[in-house]
């Protein structure tokens, strides 16, 4: 039976967790807490047993550990470590290989004794590998089991690779990788067609024998898997949730990832509230919505029944809160993205003056701008706004290289009939068709093929962009430095990013940005570009007057929608301008049919975009206002 929990508010949830504001905090206590086991023990004469996970989850943790070895002198050489799991087949020298991952982010940077690493043989003949799992168990009972397991978990609810299915007293073996698994790790692979199929994995049983289990999770994108692994019912079809059976396991989140447990997303079902004005928005229209009523129909006994007494002896008569909830949502509503002239603006998101005003929107990706706010941007630029674009980053490595050779051969026709010589070019072309075929998984593109990529998508921004009646110098490529790596790995962050967008700022002076603040989207790309232009912003404010005028508008992307009750500003769109953003998203080719990284929806961008605009619409009609075809949604962010 696992720890008894004693509190009313944390009473859905079936084991132990704790919510660190980020990331990076959370990942330092976890390397304090493994700093100071192996300290106690070695002080003690003892090796500390160590069960170690990859992934981009514990990638801050051994960066604290190196830290702290090299300028704390902790020291591992009494340290002996088992890693989770391995792909199968798998060559350790790999990139993608656990050990290659492992070296690159622990084992080359610290002082252990490389005897002391165990990970699983990702080389061995398949009729080995039993034998191997034995071994693998057994070494780690002869040394008296794991004092510590640090977990990631899947989107599948996987530990170590147990996908859904495993058996709570599972052993170390080979599996069979879940397809959303494989999908997450296609980016890796260059593909998901490059994702073994199989892995080698230490079994719930043997996880579940460690004295300690850390189990580890961060941003919105884990969010409604830890819900179920804390609060669902013990099952195989969530491996992480026979974890709820152990004494000695405790989840590790930041707030994102925690976002979905009944305790921060509806606190009113598990204790008090203070019942200020976004909470008392974001319970109304739960009520609403988990009743399937308008908000003007929703009852006293409703808001009794449903946990939000106090908020109706507080607030009440309930009649007023849901006026007072719906006028809110109302005000949302507006055709006028940039403001409405001459109109009293005092309940509508945007400011009437200046009548027309210079926006910026900032689209991480070539095409961000059109599936993610294409409808908005195609009323500003016809209500006469200043629209520009900015397109941070050349979305280079998202092109097929056939569609490379394809331009090539097309700018061979055109020099060719233009009387040029083409025997430069020509060369170009075949060097890139020897090198395409003996491409590895991920390896980054020849200088050329990199820029054919980035061409091709700029020709499709400008189009799309032009479609949506921009004129071309209004057009703004950036290329931010910390993307232009050719691989999926970027850089980091770097004054050049920063300074290139502060540079446009000014040159533009807007009253009204819009950027993504799509923070699920997979890449992480979207994050960073949004980070850029708040940093560039807020560097700005300390001198330029105009900054303290300019609103900053968050849309999102493909992935991830904003939930009705956070919406600040609801863009409707008529059946035909759904049909002009989708002929403006139709522009970039190179993202249709099959898009290098689609990500996990099958669905084009396209439709996904229409189906996200279309259910926004649909959750304001059910909430008693009035029915558009469409929708686009935006929060806009106080820097
Ligand atoms: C890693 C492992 C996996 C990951 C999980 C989460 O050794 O076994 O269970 O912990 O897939 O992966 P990330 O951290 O990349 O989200």
């Amino acid at each position: 039976m696992a720890r008894l929990n004693l509190l009313e508010e944390t009473r859905y949830e079936k084991l132990p967790v704790t919510v660190y504001s980020d990331q990076k905090t959370a990942s330092i206590a976890v390397a304090n807490r493994i700093a100071a086991l192996i300290r106690k023990k070695t002080a003690n004469g003892e090796k500390t047993i160590l069960g170690l996970a990859t992934g981009v989850t514990p990638i801050a943790v051994y960066a604290e550990l190196v830290r702290q070895h090299k300028e704390e002198g902790l020291s591992f050489k009494q340290v002996i470590t088992f890693n989770l799991d391995e792909y199968y087949p798998m060559q350790p020298n790999a990139v993608q290989s656990y050990v290659t991952f492992m070296y690159d982010n622990l084992f080359s940077h610290i002082d252990i004794d490389k005897a002391n690493v165990n990970i699983p043989d990702g080389t061995l003949n398949k009729d080995e590998v039993t034998q191997f799992c034995l071994a693998y168990e057994q070494k780690i009972s002869k040394l008296g089991g794991l004092d510590l397991q640090i977990l990631g978990i899947g989107r599948t609810g996987h530990i170590g690779f147990n996908e859904p299915g495993s058996a709570p007293n599972s052993g170390t073996r080979l599996v069979t990788l879940d397809d959303l698994t494989r999908s997450d790790a296609s980016r890796d692979f260059g593909g998901k067609s490059n994702v073994p199929t199989k892995a080698i994995t230490m079994g719930i049983g043997t996880i579940f024998k460690a004295r300690e289990i850390i189990l580890m999770a961060w941003s919105q994108k884990k969010a409604p898997i830890i819900k179920k692994a804390v609060e669902g019912e013990i099952s195989g079809d969530v491996p992480a949730t026979f974890l709820q059976l152990s004494d000695n396991v405790e989840f590790v989140l930041d707030e994102a990832a925690a976002s979905s447990l009944t305790r921060f997303n509806t606190p009113w079902l598990v204790k008090d509230c203070i019942w200020e004005n976004k909470l008392k928005k974001k319970a109304v229209i739960w009520l609403a919505e988990t009743l399937k009523k308008p908000i003007l129909k929703l009852t006293e006994e409703d808001y009794n029944n449903h946990g939000m007494a106090q908020l109706a002896v507080e607030q009440g008569p309930v009649y007023d809160i849901n006026i007072d909830i719906f006028n809110q949502l109302q005000h949302t509503i507006t055709g006028w993205p940039g403001g409405k002239p001459n109109a009293d603006d005092t309940q509508r998101p945007e400011r009437a003056l200046p009548e027309q005003k210079r926006s910026i929107i900032f689209s991480p990706h070539p095409d961000d701008d059109v599936i993610s706010m294409g409808g908005t941007f195609i009323r500003l630029v016809d209500q006469g706004h200043d629209v520009h674009v900015a397109y941070q980053t050349s979305g280079n490595t998202a092109v097929w290289d056939d569609d490379v050779l394809r331009f090539v051969e097309f700018a061979i026709d055109f020099n060719h009939s233009a009387g040029e010589d083409t025997t430069k070019l020509k060369g170009i072309y075949e060097d890139m068709r020897a090198f395409m075929p003996t491409k590895k998984p991920n390896q980054i593109d020849t200088k050329e093929i990199r820029d054919v990529k980035g061409f091709i998508r700029k020709t499709e921004a400008i189009s799309g962009a032009r479609y949506a009646g921009l004129k071309d110098e209004n057009i703004h490529f950036m290329a931010l430095p910390f993307y232009e790596t050719g691989k999926i790995k970027k850089n980091a962050v770097g004054e050049e990013d920063v300074k290139l967008t502060m540079e446009l700022l000014q040159k533009i002076k807007p009253h009204q940005v819009f950027a993504a603040g799509d923070f699920a989207d997979p890449n992480g790309t979207h994050i960073v570009c949004f980070r850029i232009v708040v940093e560039a912003l807020n560097r700005l404010k300390a001198t330029e007057a105009w900054v303290s005028d300019c609103w900053l508008w968050m849309y999102r992307g493909a992935w991830h929608e904003f939930e009705t009750w956070e919406i600040e500003m609801a863009v409707p769109l008529s059946p035909q301008e759904v049909i002009r953003k989708r002929n403006a998203i139709f522009k970039h080719q190179s993202q249709k049919d099959r898009p290098v990284f689609p990500g996990d929806d099958a669905r084009e961008f396209w439709v996904r975009a229409e189906d996200r605009t279309r259910e926004t619409a649909q959750n304001y009609d059910k909430l008693g206002m009035a029915e558009y075809e469409a929708m686009e949604a935006f929060v806009r962010y106080h820097y």
